[in-house]
């Protein structure tokens, strides 16, 4: 019985106004279970029910399965009041109650030979149940036979020959071990949004808030003494709900929070935690390829005059009278300036770089710029400071340090140098050899009018 229409959100299960009382022992007064519990469960949903011990949730099942009559309240069934058992529900139980002197088979047949059906008709819908919950070959095992996973497995079998409307479960996965409940709650879930599930909505009690988000389209929380809906948590989720998703751990968390604080009220309302953005690294912990620009325009010149533009790099080298090591950085610099593309052993131009290698150099050192500035932040960081400067200078020690703070004293001079040289071609700033000090160029455009970091 599958739901046609998912958006079919009919009301198969109402409970209104439902309270449930049991004589005390030695007839002295009575107990109260359940007080004004109101409920409904439609079509096409997954419903959990999650509550302390004793807070009535079991005894809320059997009134809405119609095994035990509400005290007050009524219970709806796909809209008429419910008397006696309530052939809407199947029910899965957490102990499996299976028959020990009846096969697999006979045990799922069972509830179909209460209900009347015929025996041809009963032994090939249970053989298709047990086909569905992957039991196939153990139709004449006897239960004592099965681990406590395969007898789960029939359990599910057994609710399932009966096409129930709303699929049942109290706690149908706690008396498993971790490994086999992981595997059947995957499994069962896999059915339902694969819409291959055979019944319209399931209404499952458990303890696990996990099982709960994992499974469920929405939580409803019960109190106790006595028992009483507190509110309920919708799962929005896209499924299957992602286990590691920071969503999740949101929902887990508020239910959890809500579960150990009985005096919390239960609006639903769950804050996304904010997920620790990791920190943008400094612009100076970014090393910096060690090449000058003579270095950089002498190699985008010499791949320019091949006749595809594009040249192999041990030829390259070689026509550079360069290792292949010291020819590295100037062709990563190149290529972190967005100039050149490197692919399989090949180094082509780009456009930019086609442009920047036949120019003039004037406009060079405008394309320069506008590279430098757009694809290396450091170089951005120290303009940007100069700029916060009334003076327009700052001495070189302050950058020195902050390089210091991720290389080693040589490397980080290194670094420095580099980045003057590029710095210095592009017209962004000045250095003042011998009073150690960066100033800004007058021609040092405004920081807002060049895209940051562009990818
Ligand atoms: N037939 C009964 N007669 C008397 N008291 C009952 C009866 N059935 C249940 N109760 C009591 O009702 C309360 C709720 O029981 P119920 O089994 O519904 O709780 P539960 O939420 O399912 O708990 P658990 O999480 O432990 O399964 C308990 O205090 C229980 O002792
Ligand atoms: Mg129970």
């Amino acid at each position: 019985m599958i739901n046609p229409n998912p958006t079919d959100l009919t009301d198969l299960i109402t409970v209104a106004q439902v309270s449930k009382h049991f004589p005390l022992p030695d007839g002295k007064g009575e107990f109260t279970v359940l007080s004004n519990v109101s409920l409904v469960v439609k079509a096409g949903e997954v419903v959990a029910l999650l509550g302390r011990s004793g807070s009535g949730k079991s005894t809320l099942l059997r009134i809405m399965a119609g095994l035990i009559p509400p005290s007050q309240g009524q219970v709806l069934s796909n809209g008429r009041p419910l008397r006696g058992a309530n052939n809407d529900v199947a029910m899965v139980f957490q102990s499996f109650a299976l028959l020990p002197w009846l096969t697999v088979q006979e045990n799922v047949e069972l509830g179909l030979e209460a209900r009347g059906v015929k025996r041809e008709e009963r032994r090939r819908r249970a053989l298709k149940a047990i086909d569905l919950v992957g039991l196939d070959g153990f139709e004449s095992a006897y239960p004592k036979e099965l681990s406590g996973g395969m007898k789960q497995r029939v359990g599910f079998a057994r609710a399932f020959v009966l096409e129930p409307q709303v699929l049942f479960m109290d706690e149908p996965f706690s008396a498993l071990d971790v490994l086999t409940s992981e595997n059947l709650r995957g499994e069962i879930d896999d059915l339902w949004n694969a819409k291959t599930f055979p019944s319209k909505s399931i209404l499952i009690v458990t303890h696990n808030i996990e099982e709960a988000v994992f499974l469920a389209d929405r939580a409803v929380i019960l109190g106790a003494n006595p028992g009483h809906i507190r509110g309920e948590v919708v799962i929005d989720l896209p499924r299957p709900h992602e286990r590691n998703s920071p969503h999740f751990a949101s929902l887990v968390d508020y239910i959890y929070t809500v579960m150990t604080n009985p005096e919390i009220e239960v609006t639903g309302q769950v804050s996304v935690q904010p997920q620790p953005q990791p920190a943008a690294p400094s612009p100076y912990a970014i090393a910096l390829p060690h090449a000058r620009v003579g270095g950089i325009s002498g190699l985008l010149e010499l791949i320019v005059d091949q006749p595809e533009g594009t040249d192999d790099i041990p030829r390259l080298a070689e026509r550079l009278q360069l290792a292949v090591d010291d020819l590295l950085p100037i062709l990563d610099a190149a290529v972190l300036l967005g100039f050149a593309a490197v692919s399989q052993g090949d180094v082509c131009l780009t456009d930019i770089g086609q442009d920047f290698a036949t120019t003039t150099i004037l406009r060079s050192k405008d394309l320069f710029r506008k590279q430098v500035l757009t694809h290396v932040p450091v170089i951005r960081s120290i303009v940007q400071t100069l700029r916060e400067k009334r003076s327009g200078s700052m001495r070189a020690d302050f950058f020195l340090d902050l390089w210091d703070e991720h290389f080693p004293r040589e490397e980080a001079e290194r670094q420095f140098a580099t980045a003057i040289d590029w710095g210095r071609y592009a017209e962004l700033f000045e250095y003042d050899a011998s009073e150690e000090r960066l100033y800004l160029s007058e021609t040092s455009p405004d920081l807002e009018s060049v895209a940051s970091v562009a990818d």
